[in-house]
């Protein structure tokens, strides 16, 4: 059972500068709350408790603004600085003290996941005993992506950005490791772009045939919110869902307090932090109903 979680959340965040110049692209808002929300609730709706969250060096007290510590959550956020971007493998290398003797997950801080049954999955996926398992989403264009062909649930190929069409299912940034992904990720060597690559990570399980896939579905959303593009579309989705539906997609306290990690004294006092807002008058309905 997984039960430690590591949030990716550093990056230069290039493609959408100027914005990313004085703020980290996971404190930018998609629609009525940062990026990070959005991640962090997935790693909470897995029941991951015990939480990591790599960011840019120099800019923790940013983050302990939004998050400090947890607490407030009944959960545990511990935060490590990386000293440049070198790769997404480099979590588990920073993270080597953090994991322990552990099995971990990983999800990138700029992905977004929506849907029905996903917490059903998530709940599956942590389930992991031996070897590794990503999230498989379909794709219109799989070469923007890396993408994996896949036989009964075991994956055979990876691909990233392929110019010939090999699959149309995209890895998406929400992995789950056993422990000797830190062993394999000290093992790598970096590429031409000069990072630690994912995908030579996910190889080494792929050839011991311990790489394994599950399934978004088509009635659910992945959205990579790299680029100014996608933030917007993915901001446009956000609104049209709650503004429609009356209930907030990745609102961190109601995932907390509906997993019986806090009670309504906890509500109140995020009531308090946030101030007199709308994210705050959400939260007091779901202590009034
Ligand atoms: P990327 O999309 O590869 O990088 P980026 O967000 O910095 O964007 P750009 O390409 O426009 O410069 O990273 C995906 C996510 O992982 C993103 O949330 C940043 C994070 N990340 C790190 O925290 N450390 C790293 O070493 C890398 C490569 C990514």
């Amino acid at each position: 059972m997984i039960k430690k979680g590591i949030i990716l959340s550093g990056g230069m965040g290039t493609r959408m500068s100027p914005l990313t110049k004085a703020v980290n692209k996971q404190l930018l808002p998609i629609y009525d709350k940062p990026l990070i929300f959005y991640p962090l609730s997935i790693l909470m709706l897995a029941k991951i408790k015990d939480i990591l969250i790599i960011i840019n060096k120099g800019q923790l007290d940013q983050y302990k603004k939004i998050l400090p510590d947890g607490k407030r959550l009944g959960i545990k956020i511990t935060y490590i600085e990386q000293e440049s971007p070198k790769g997404l493998p480099d979590a588990f290398i920073l993270g080597d003290k953090f994991i322990g003797k552990d099995d971990v997950s990983l999800i990138l801080g700029d992905n977004f996941f929506y849907g029905q049954y996903l917490s059903t999955r998530l709940l599956e996926c942590v389930q992991l005993k031996k070897g590794a398992k990503v999230l498989l989403h379909r794709v219109a264009k799989p070469e923007r992506y890396g993408v994996a062909k896949v036989n009964k649930n075991k994956i055979t190929l990876i691909k990233e950005k392929p110019k010939k069409f090999i699959s149309d299912l995209a890895i998406t940034g929400l992995y789950f490791f056993d422990n000797r992904v830190v062993k394999f990720s000290k093992e790598l060597k970096p590429s031409k772009r000069n990072e630690l690559e994912i995908t030579d990570l996910l190889n080494k399980y792929r050839k011991k045939n311990q790489l394994s896939a599950d399934y978004i579905g088509r009635g659910g959303a992945w959205l990579d919110t790299g680029s100014i593009e996608d933030f917007y579309k993915t901001s446009n989705f956000v609104s049209a869902i709650e503004n429609q539906q009356g209930f907030k997609i990745a609102c961190i306290e109601e995932i907390a307090f509906l997993n019986k990690w806090i009670n309504k004294t906890h509500i109140l006092d995020a009531i308090k932090f946030y101030g007199n807002c709308e994210y705050s008058h959400y939260l007091k309905k779901l202590i009034t109903k």
